[in-house]
């Protein structure tokens, strides 16, 4: 039985390199990224482009596989596609933004690059999670290849520069979390995630901290104050205003409203008739809690988003225990969370009236369908990963076990559906390139712990710590309490 399962595991994985390999994207006769899909039974819309956040589980797995050069490509060719110059225009994309996708458009014998910057998008959705992927990507090779001069090149240090501008400079609000419009991460389409939803601020974080790591100081001191003044003030807000466990909700369910000036104690006015305390508070462990979708004004969207949640752990976003009361959540509401099909993007689903308010009856998003609680395996190696930093490995082995008896037969899909994520999703592409790259990482990872620091950040790599010296890079990492 023993070598029957060993077998299929490496048959498994063998189609699932195969897949992989097909799906390489070729620009100028060098790889530059993966497609999305590889999937002809079905119309390609935009799934034939390499999309940024997509690429970032197919370059982890590259990476630790050696193959740094189509990682590296795909940083740089990524880059020039970057805006450079301040826009007035309102139809082009702002400075220092990466495209959520590009493609290779062949001309007259030639190549050139397109990117979307969500301009052709469905929805004409905003990518503001591409040009934070981007920053992690790139320390992430920085990490695998100990090659610190891609990032100190300047056309990079400027890459990063503009893009902390984007994030750190003119803004409307005074929080420190970052305001963006609704679908503005991989969940891009109308979901009620509009305004501060906690994946953009799980990866604004970790872009932060990423950046902080490589740019030079010199001829950035402003950049690099503004990064040192942000990263502790938006630690701080996240781990106190986005926690929800039982003691929380205790706290939420006697706040007071309508409290003005300093000594307020329930900031943001949330009113608590609009929390589904009844509910979380039957389904909330004892010891388990997690950080909630979004806080905005008078709002606490208290769904649970798997992204946000499990990259916060990685990132040392959440406190130690909060990371294992996250963990712990998982685990005791591991049908709801994992199921059949490892993982959902998000739970409960939006239903009845508030599903065709929020998502405006969007078809796609039916409950416990796609991005409205569907069940997505790419989520697979940030569950790995999270269960290595806070040593549960056991729940990831579970849920690889799970995923592995059936991606390959399904033939990759993008999501799953239903509450349980029995049912191949109803709109899903096949041989979806981050699913398969998704699983491949993790079962890497899984076996062999020592690839974490490519996205997390444990300790600085000690090279890191003597290059930053050598250039006047910042290396403190005073934001952990
Ligand atoms: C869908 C997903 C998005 C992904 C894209 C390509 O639009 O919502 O997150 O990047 O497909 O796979």
């Amino acid at each position: 039985m023993q070598i029957e399962n060993l077998a299929t595991d490496e048959s498994t994985e063998k189609a699932a390199w195969e897949a992989l390999e097909k799906s390489i994207l070729y620009y100028r006769g060098r790889p530059i990224g993966t497609v999305a899909a590889y999937d002809n039974s079905v119309e390609a819309l935009n799934y034939d482009q390499c999309f940024v956040r997509d690429f970032v589980s197919s370059a982890l797995i590259f990476l630790v596989k050696g193959r740094t050069d189509i990682v590296r490509n795909f940083l740089e060719e990524t880059l020039k596609l970057q805006p450079k110059e301040r826009q007035l225009d309102a139809y082009k994309p702002g400075r220092g933004l990466i495209p959520a996708s590009f493609k290779v458009v062949s001309d007259n014998g030639g190549e050139y690059l397109e990117a979307d910057f969500g301009e052709h998008a469905i929805a004409r959705v905003t990518p503001v999670d591409s040009c934070l992927w981007w920053i992690i990507l790139l320390r992430a090779y920085v990490v695998a290849t100990k090659d610190f001069s891609i990032a100190y090149q300047p056309e990079f240090q400027n890459g990063i520069r503009l893009i902390m501008e984007i994030c750190l400079a003119n803004r409307f609000d005074m929080y420190p979390t970052l305001l963006v419009p609704d679908g503005a991460c991989m969940i891009d389409r109308r979901m009620g995630i509009y305004g501060h939803p906690l994946e953009i601020q799980v990866l604004f974080y970790t872009a932060l901290r990423a950046a902080r790591e490589l740019l030079i100081c010199r001829g950035n001191q402003d950049i690099v104050a503004a990064i040192d003044n942000r990263l502790p003030l938006l630690c701080a807000h996240i781990r106190q205003h986005y926690w929800i466990d039982i003691h929380r909700l205790n706290a939420i369910y006697r706040f007071k409203s309508e409290e003005y000036g300093k000594a307020a104690v329930n900031l943001f006015n949330i009113y608590v008739d609009s929390i589904p305390y009844y509910e979380l508070d039957k389904w909330l462990p004892r010891k388990g809690g997690y950080l909630a979708g979004n806080v905005g004004p008078s709002q606490l969207d208290t769904r649970f988003f798997a992204l946000g949640n499990l990259m916060a752990i990685i990132s040392d976003l959440a406190t130690e225990e909060q990371a294992q009361a996250i963990m712990t959540l998982i685990d005791e509401r591991w049908d709801d969370l994992v199921g059949d099909m490892p993982m959902k993007i998000c739970f409960p689903a939006l239903e009845h009236e508030e599903y065709r308010i929020v998502t405006g009856c969007d078809p796609k998003n039916i409950p416990w369908s796609y991005h409205n609680a569907g069940s997505w395996p790419v989520l697979m190696w940030m569950l790995t990963a999270a269960a290595i930093k806070t040593d549960k490995t056991s729940l990831a082995r579970k849920a690889i076990e799970i995923a592995q008896a059936r991606l390959c037969e399904d033939e990759w899909p993008e999501y799953y559906d239903g509450k349980k994520g029995r049912l191949i999703g109803k709109q899903a592409r096949n041989y979806q390139t981050w699913t398969i790259a998704g699983f491949l990482l993790a079962k890497e990872l899984i076996n062999d712990s020592s690839h974490l620091p490519l996205v997390s950040f444990d300790k600085l790599p000690l090279e890191l710590v003597s290059r930053a010296c050598e250039f006047e890079i910042g290396s403190v990492d005073p934001y952990i309490s």
